[in-house]
């Protein structure tokens, strides 16, 4: 049984990832006091509030680095409970770190390949270069992604470039089920920027992978997303889809609820 997190949408076999009631404190600190949310298959679901609304938090639960104080993950109406973040891994949830994992003295199809071993695709490590240069690159027009040569070493990218071979290598995964992107955007140019809203888009629509995304920048979120979250004080308070509200509209909340008005978006 799928159980209904307290949203008002009905229980759904189409929901990849569902969390109930998550709670988490740091000391005094409460981080999270009750987040429901669900993310449907091939779906990206924006997630914004204020500095220390609880997202990153929230992300490092989804991820396996924290363990929740309380409340329930469903991940395809199985519950499930992450040991590390190789556990969360190994049943297909996948995170890009701000620090990206990337080998930057590595080749890009190198980097795409580096410690993945222990995958289903496990016999790449006994691969020749030419057949893991050859892969990455079928894979990386696949996804859209356009890198001159995957020859190049990844220090020598740009950030943006980086950031989308990280994306890349996350979704690379065979199992991936559920990709969090914990401000993807943040310190990029407009062309960077505009490459990886593209590889998002690209995932959600060819890949049918299904993504989380933290970002301040509610225009560019609305580029990317299916429905919006708000997270306030360590909980959803507004889950809109994109057809039920304006860029316009989510703006005026934002700054009115930053202001404390009390102005509501639920009604
Ligand atoms: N490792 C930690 N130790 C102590 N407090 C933390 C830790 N991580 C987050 N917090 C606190 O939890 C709250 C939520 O933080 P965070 O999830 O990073 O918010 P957001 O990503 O929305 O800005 C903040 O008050 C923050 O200071
Ligand atoms: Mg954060």
């Amino acid at each position: 049984m799928t159980p209904n997190g307290g949203t008002n949408e009905p229980a759904g076999v189409e929901d990849v990832l569902r969390t109930e009631h998550i709670s988490m404190s740091f000391g005094p600190v409460i981080a999270l006091r009750s987040v429901n949310l669900h993310l449907r298959r091939g779906e990206v679901l924006g997630l914004v509030g204020d500095n220390g609304a609880g997202k990153s938090t929230l992300v490092k639960i989804l991820t396996g680095l924290h363990r929740p104080d309380g409340g329930r993950i469903y991940l395809e109406g199985e519950e499930v409970k992450f040991r590390s973040v190789r556990d969360a891994r190994q049943h297909g949830i996948e995170t890009v770190f701000q620090n990206l994992a990337l080998v930057g003295e590595l080749s890009v199809y190198h980097n795409l390949f580096l410690n993945r071993e222990y995958t289903r695709g496990g016999w790449f490590r006994f691969l020749g270069n030419r057949v893991m240069r050859a892969a990455a690159r079928q894979f990386l027009d696949e996804i859209g992604v356009n890198i001159p040569s995957v020859d190049t070493p990844v220090a020598e990218l740009s950030g943006g470039q980086r950031q989308a071979i990280a994306v890349a290598r996350a979704v690379r995964q065979e199992n991936i089920k559920v990709l969090l992107l914990d401000e993807p955007l943040a310190a990029m140019g407009a062309k960077e920027t505009s490459l990886i809203i593209g590889l998002i888009n690209s995932l959600s629509k060819k890949a049918n992978v299904s993504i989380i995304v933290i970002d301040h920048n509610y225009t560019h979120l609305f580029e990317i997303c299916d429905r919006i979250n708000v997270i306030q004080h360590g909980q959803v308070t507004v889950d809109k889809s994109l057809s039920e509200i304006k860029l316009e509209e989510l703006i005026e909340f934002m700054v009115q609820t930053f202001r404390g008005s009390g102005k509501t978006l639920v009604d």
